[in-house]
């Protein structure tokens, strides 16, 4: 009887075909809707133009600075590109962002910022040099150039006052500025899945899209100007950060939401948002198993019952945590020794429950990101009148770097719901710091970037 009510609660988790079919199509008439000009009034899927109007071609060169926040880490870098042979060499410093900062006064956050690029100028030697800068910002923004680009909303662990409705490069520059010691060319803001697509398009001509399967996820992609209803002209074509993430905000994918993904939800610092993240990615991922785990212990099925402290703490199942309770290497005593790390004293049967939930919660994470997938290779397809199409997708992101599952269950859904496609996938290796240095690059030797 047990057994039973565990498994009633891991079917929840099951999609049948025909659930994963109807995400992709729901996906897919979002993905239409947030093309066009006249918004529709449920629509959740911005669909924000980037400006980024291609690749680069191997003639980039020079010295740049990036910036890369907003997944976990936060980074300074130099990187310097030479022409021709394609070889680019990297220098970088990661920086801690303290949770009062985070979630402090958008000033206290980009002086965080500026104080940190201070610091690695200083531990580079070059204090002084007055070099360019790609601003890799993984949140949405309405751009109306590629060095423009107004905060639509934070996402994820950030909440910083102030910075809503603000323009980041603005802010950036103001907050230089403040500190009056070095002067910067601010040239591009990028978000994270663009300097992904870019860095995986510097080796592939036929990656024509970014995926970020991380604390966050994302999707941006290639998209004909002509589709594009709110950007001028009809010529080639234009990188689309979709913000996908917050598909589902309308309600559309309630009827596979459960009770778990409502606690989550509530819990967060963006309640009623960014409903498809909070299914598919890292931070949300292991809020989701705690948040079983403690219904499954109230009824009396887990850790002999009782709750305790460490299960109520949020956020203690991190990727890495869920990563290694789910390797097939690991024997359960060691998962039992992952969760004593935790704080969880658990049976050996308790422990075999555990892994099952993990199972369950990133199983559907990755099918439901596969089904969102399928929507846009379709589309792509579609849109090019091919019967097959090939295409390349750059990914990045510690849920798809770590988990010894995501990927591959990520790809087979794909290939099942988009079966006229052939999808290759890419790991990109360097971040999106390197990515958003190349569009720097692109930037400054056309301006504007689009023409
Ligand atoms: C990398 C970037 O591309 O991937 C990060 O350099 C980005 O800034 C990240 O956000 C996504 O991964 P995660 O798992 O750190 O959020
Ligand atoms: C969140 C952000 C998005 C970013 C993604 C991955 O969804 O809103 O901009 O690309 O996380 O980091």
């Amino acid at each position: 009887a047990q057994r039973k009510r565990i498994d009633q609660v891991l079917a929840l988790f099951q999609l049948t075909r025909e659930q994963l079919v109807g995400v992709q199509g729901k996906m897919r008439a979002e993905l239409e809707y947030g093309l066009k000009r006249q918004t529709h009034p449920l629509a959740t899927v911005k669909m924000l133009p980037t400006y980024v109007c291609g690749m680069p071609d191997g003639t980039e060169k020079g010295k740049f600075l990036a910036l890369d926040l907003g997944g976990t880490n936060f980074r300074v870098l130099l990187v310097k590109i030479r022409s021709g042979r394609r070889s680019v060499r990297m220098y970088n410093k990661i920086f801690a962002i303290p949770l009062e900062i985070m979630q402090g006064t958008g000033e206290e956050l980009f002086d965080h910022i500026v104080q940190c690029i201070a610091d690695f100028l200083d531990y580079m030697g070059l204090k002084g040099a007055q070099l360019p800068l790609g601003f890799t910002f993984s949140f949405p923004c309405r751009q109306t150039s590629i060095d423009k680009g107004t905060l639509v909303g934070w996402t994820k662990g950030f909440k910083a006052t102030d910075c809503e409705g603000e323009d980041v490069v603005d802010m950036l520059r103001e907050a230089i500025k403040r500190r009056n010691e070095f002067d910067l060319d601010i040239v591009a803001v990028v978000n994270d899945t663009v300097g992904t697509l870019m860095t995986c398009g510097y080796e592939d001509p036929n990656c024509e899209i970014g995926l970020i399967a991380g604390t966050g996820s994302n999707l941006c992609y290639m998209e004909e100007m002509r589709n594009i209803e709110l950007v001028e002209g009809d010529e080639g074509k234009m990188c689309i950060n979709t913000e996908w993430g917050g598909f589902g905000d309308n309600g559309c994918i309630d009827d596979i939401r459960t009770q778990y993904d409502t606690e989550v939800d509530e819990g967060s610092l963006n309640p009623g948002k960014q409903r498809y993240e909070k299914m598919t990615s890292g931070m949300y991922l292991g809020e989701i198993v705690r948040q079983i785990l403690i219904d499954l212990t109230k009824q009396g099925l887990l850790f002999r019952g009782q709750i305790s402290e460490r299960l109520r703490t949020r956020g203690i199942f991190e990727t890495k945590f869920l990563s290694q309770i789910e390797s097939d290497r690991l024997a359960l005593l060691q998962v039992r020794r992952i969760l004593q790390q935790l704080g969880l004293d658990s049976t050996c049967e308790d422990s075999i429950v555990v892994k099952e939930v993990c199972g369950a919660v990133s199983r559907r994470a990755a099918q439901l990101c596969g089904a969102g997938l399928a929507a846009v290779v379709e589309k792509r397809r579609e849109d090019q009148g091919l019967e097959h199409l090939r295409i390349t997708v750059g990914v990045d992101g510690t849920l798809y770097k770590l988990h010894p599952h995501f990927s591959r269950i990520l790809q087979e859904t794909v290939k099942e719901l988009a079966p006229r496609c052939d999808v290759a996938f890419v790991l990109s290796e360097d971040g999106s710091g390197k990515g958003a240095a190349l569009i720097t690059a692109v930037a400054k030797r056309f301006h504007p970037p689009c023409n």
